[in-house]
């Protein structure tokens, strides 16, 4: 090397190492990120999964210019004097045990974050019961660095809401996944996330869809949806004006920049090349290292607000689900599962995940493990739907001409104590219940075959997907996979697991 290249390569590399504080290779890195509730001593814990709320502690403390919050709502302070309260009538003590202390530190790092002049950006759904956004109005009061703002998706889809679990941090540092800016969704609700950090190319693209639903709440959605027969799903439904369930010569110009444009087609097909991230990344949570760079994918909901090559977030499931080697296992963890819309006018029959799980237990042999919350809010005809799934099994081997191995299992997760939910006390008596409302569930959402994880914010309901916000982050990192697996088995093979019986005795 000539001494003027080598003085070049010297040179770039001071600059590289300069403009990076704390090492001389900037490198993205991923971890998992859980919330385990309370009181399951039962339960193995996965070595190198961080905890929810320090991601969330980190993400506010670390942001020295901009963090930007996708919530459905803010219950990050406890209330147990409150009687509206699902906390009422708990002790200081047992909110202590309960871990509300979690909750407040969040909280107190993004008050410090704002204090520090972070421009803060929060957009959100309109709240629950009881003081639905006071927090986030608390955090913009005389903070003119901090923004809050409401989007009502039911303005855009006729029903369906803000619903992704989203934080951005300086444009670079990012936590996506299920658990909500609650002070239950740090210790008292299972939660699985993924935490991103030194990911610029990542949080870019997320930024857009946060930009994409900034921009929505400050259009006047009368000028900009319409009512439509949508031929996909066979229901009259408001949408988008520029929504591809219109008929094109029908569709307005959307206002968001670079949406999806796909000619002659009603609806959203799966793209066959839909964007992937080629870059490498670090898992320090994990033994299994990798230096090789595995594609990595973001995708989104609705589809209207997808964007450029990035996926619907169906798609993104299901080409998860349909990743499965030859005879491998496909693992899906939710807390609800119904083959069909929940709050549209018209109930939307949707067999999209079903169908899949069914083609790989019968073309490929594959296993589905699927794992479905059960606790005090459960849906009433979720077991109807588990069942139908569990008939692909005799349909499998319904002719003695079929090549078909496979075999779908599902179990319900019981997290203890989810019977005795609710506030502790009702007027001045005592209920017996032993912990707050909306506690004891497994909250998670994704789904990891063989070879890819797939981490995400939207519950399984037709809704969730095509009226709902939601975010997920997916990957084919073996690390973070083999991770992702070992979270899922250690709450499979956990006593808090149990089989749905099947109606029919296929064995
Ligand atoms: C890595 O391996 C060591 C030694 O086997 C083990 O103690 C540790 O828990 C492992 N860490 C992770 C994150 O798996
Ligand atoms: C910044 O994030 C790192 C982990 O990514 C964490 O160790 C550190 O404590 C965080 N700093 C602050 C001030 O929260
Ligand atoms: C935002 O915060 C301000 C200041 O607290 C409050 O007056 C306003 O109602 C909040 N807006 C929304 C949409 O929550
Ligand atoms: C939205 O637009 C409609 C029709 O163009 C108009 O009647 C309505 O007042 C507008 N709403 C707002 C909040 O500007
Ligand atoms: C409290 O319990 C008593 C006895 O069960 C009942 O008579 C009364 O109506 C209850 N009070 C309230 C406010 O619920």
């Amino acid at each position: 090397m000539k001494p003027s290249s080598l003085f070049f390569v010297l040179f770039f590399f001071a600059v590289a190492a300069a403009s990076s504080s704390s090492s001389s290779r900037p490198q993205c890195k991923a971890w998992l990120a859980q919330s385990i509730p309370t009181d399951m001593p039962l339960l193995p814990r996965v070595p190198g999964v961080l905890s929810t709320g320090e991601v969330l502690r980190w993400l506010a403390g670390n942001a020295t210019k901009r963090l930007d919050i996708i919530a459905q709502y803010w219950q990050l302070l406890a209330q147990p004097e409150n009687p509206k309260s699902g906390d009422y009538g708990f002790s200081a003590e047992e909110m202590e045990r309960f871990g509300a202390g979690e909750g407040r530190a969040v909280y107190k790092s993004l008050e410090d974050a704002a204090d520090r002049k972070v421009d803060l950006r929060i957009l959100q759904h309109s709240g629950v019961a009881p003081d639905f956004d006071q927090e986030s109005a608390d955090l913009a009061l005389g903070r003119p660095n901090v923004q809050n703002v409401t989007l009502l998706l039911g303005d855009w889809w006729g029903s369906g809401i803000v619903h992704a679990k989203v934080w951005i941090s300086d444009g670079k540092d990012m936590y996506i996944g299920s658990a909500n800016n609650d002070w239950k969704s740090l210790t008292q609700v299972k939660e699985v996330g993924v935490y991103l950090v030194g990911c610029p190319k990542i949080a870019k693209q997320l930024e857009i869809y946060f930009n994409n639903l900034w921009t929505l709440s400050f259009l006047n959605s009368t000028d900009y949806t319409k009512k439509v027969w949508d031929k996909q799903w066979q229901a009259k439904r408001k949408v988008p004006c520029w929504s591809h369930f219109i008929h094109e010569k029908d569709r307005c110009r959307s206002p968001l920049p670079s949406t999806i444009v796909i000619d002659h087609v009603d609806g959203y097909p799966a793209l066959s090349d839909p964007s992937m991230f080629h870059i490498p990344f670090e898992t320090p949570g994990s033994n299994l290292s990798s230096t090789s760079h595995y594609s990595s994918y973001l995708s989104f909901a609705p589809p209207e607000l997808s964007f450029r090559k990035f996926q619907a977030d169906e798609q993104g499931w299901v080409e998860t689900i349909k990743s499965v080697r030859f005879g491998g296992t496909v693992r899906i963890s939710t807390m609800d599962w119904l083959g069909q819309s929940q709050y549209l006018t018209q109930t939307v029959y949707w067999s999209s995940l079903s169908s899949a799980i069914s083609e790989v237990i019968f073309s490929k042999r594959a296993t589905v493990n699927i794992l479905v919350a059960y606790w005090a809010h459960f849906i009433e005809n979720t077991d109807q739907y588990l069942k139908s799934l569990l008939y692909s099994n005799v349909l499998c081997q319904s002719s003695k001409y079929n090549h078909c191995q496979g075999k779908v299992n599902i179990k319900y997760y019981k997290v203890p104590g989810f019977e005795k939910t609710g506030a502790a006390k009702s007027k001045n008596n005592a209920t017996g219940n032993l912990y707050p409302s909306y506690t004891r569930v497994n909250h998670g959402k994704y789904a990891v075959s063989d070879v890819r994880a797939h981490i995400g914010t939207s519950n399984l309901i037709w809704d969730y997907f095509y009226t709902t916000a939601g975010v997920s982050f997916g990957t084919y990192h073996p690390a973070i996979v083999a991770q992702l697996q070992e979270i899922f088995d250690a709450d499979w093979n956990s006593p808090y697991a149990a089989p749905v019986e099947s109606l029919i005795s296929s064995e």
